[in-house]
């Protein structure tokens, strides 16, 4: 996969979330990767900061995974997934059931985490029309990140993911963030910020509970540069959803597969949602695929009210349950699993907190949040807010270290098969990269 500049163009190549003509006059591309590191197109070796884009805890290249999608697409490359099936898109719905709450056992597969939850809002509004409720209002969060579909850039509370798309969804309330400026360089849950939970009672007392169909949360918000929920924070949310009967979503992209330490933010926080969007580790990043958990309760309403015959969703995907993408989610799932890697990333957590936190005395360091195998280190900004962060993964890059920024933001997330010295590899060549910025 070499870069020949007399044959191959960068030109064609449209890039998402991308400084296209940054990147085209300086490009870089990864040619082949396996485990932690990657080979960039000048063959230099790029370990990963943050599997991929929070997608990959298992390694890059698992020859696991390759061989079950070489194994099923020799069996079948495509089945509809409208009136027929497949028996892999069944064996893993039932696999990724089991790792919710017992209360949640029914799931719908997309394409990404923009499908799971744009397909989630749309449940949420097919369970209350079958329940004859007129509940048109959606709770979401500032500086939430909920995808790029038009219903996840509704929630969204990014601003430059919604300056240039002017129509969005109405009936959308946003909720304070959680960050306060009080705990910096605190690792995990903050204290500060609980009582923003209050938000949604003043949503309510302002546009009536019964208007309100569901709250959407990041239970950590992780594109915005990890915001773990502050102690009590998403208890108080379901305790205010119950009181009105409002349905609570939580959309664990990112937090979900052992990311935060637990299967899900279900178990690590102890609070059930009704609705579970995840994406990205379900297949370990191998193949494009997201999904919907969803309780008994909005499966039963939902199916329980079409008449006998009909199709109760009018809602899915050409893609849908692909056999590739199931036979990667069944293998991921199973090295998960037989590697013991949940366990493994709470193992490693401690470890990579205080490799983070030692950080904290760089001048340009302006906070560091940390919770299970996920990390933010968040510079002070120069000379104008993303500036700093956009020099920084790129100058990163070239150090050897591949981090994800989101403006000053750089979002540590190794994978789960890191040892102590991968940690401290990522570890030395951001303080490397971070000494050589300008000031
Ligand atoms: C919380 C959350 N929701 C949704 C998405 C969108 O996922 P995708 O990029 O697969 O569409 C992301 C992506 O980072 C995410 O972090």
């Amino acid at each position: 996969m070499a870069l020949d500049a007399k044959t191959n163009s960068l030109e064609e190549f449209w890039m998402p979330f991308t400084d296209n003509r940054g990147f085209k006059s300086d490009p870089r591309l990864i040619v082949s990767s396996a485990g932690t590191y990657m080979t960039d197109h000048k063959g230099n070796q790029v370990i990963d900061g943050s599997s991929g884009l929070f997608c990959s805890p298992a390694g890059h290249c698992h020859p696991k995974i390759i061989e079950a999608v070489h194994v099923a697409m020799q069996d079948a490359t495509f089945v509809s997934p409208f009136g027929t099936g497949h028996p892999l898109s069944f064996a893993l719905a039932e696999k990724v059931a089991r790792l919710h709450p017992d209360n949640i056992n029914h799931v719908f597969f997309v394409n990404s985490g923009s499908e799971a939850v744009d397909t989630a809002m749309k449940i949420v509004m097919a369970y209350w029309t079958a329940r004859g409720e007129a509940r048109h209002r959606f709770v979401s969060r500032e500086r939430a990140y909920h995808g790029v579909n038009i219903g996840g850039v509704s929630l969204s509370g990014l601003v430059n993911n919604r300056r240039a798309f002017p129509i969005t969804m109405p009936n959308i309330v946003h909720m304070r963030h959680t960050f306060t400026e009080d705990e910096l360089f605190t690792p995990g849950c903050r204290k500060g910020g609980a009582d923003r939970a209050e938000d949604l009672q003043r949503a309510i007392d302002n546009f009536g509970g019964e208007t309100i169909a569901a709250v959407f949360v990041e239970p950590v918000a992780g594109s915005t540069g990890v915001l773990p929920p502050p102690d009590g924070y998403l208890q108080r949310l379901r305790e205010i959803c119950d009181a009105h009967g409002i349905l609570l979503v939580f959309d664990d992209v990112i937090c979900g597969f052992g990311r935060m330490g637990g299967n899900f933010s279900s178990d690590v926080f102890g609070v059930t949602p009704d609705i579970v969007t995840m994406a990205k580790a379900l297949t370990n990043g191998s193949i494009p695929m997201g999904a919907v958990a969803v309780s008994d309760d909005v499966y039963d309403t939902v199916i329980g009210k079409a008449p006998d015959g009909a199709i109760e969703l009018f809602h899915g995907y050409t893609y849908s349950g692909h056999p590739a993408a199931c036979a990667a989610g069944l293998a991921a799932l199973t090295i998960y699993e037989e590697e013991g890697l949940f366990q493994r990333a709470r193992d490693m957590a401690p470890y990579f907190a205080d490799a983070m936190l030692s950080l904290r005395d760089h001048e340009l360091v302006r906070d560091i949040r940390t919770i299970g195998m996920m990390g933010n280190v968040e510079l002070f900004p120069h000379p104008k807010p993303g500036a700093r962060g956009v020099l920084a993964q790129t100058k990163l890059f070239w150090n050897g270290c591949h981090v994800k920024f989101t403006g000053d933001n750089g979002i540590v997330a190794p994978m789960f098969i890191t040892e102590k010295a991968h940690v401290d590899e990522i570890i030395g060549k951001i303080r490397k990269t971070l000494d050589e910025l300008p000031r």
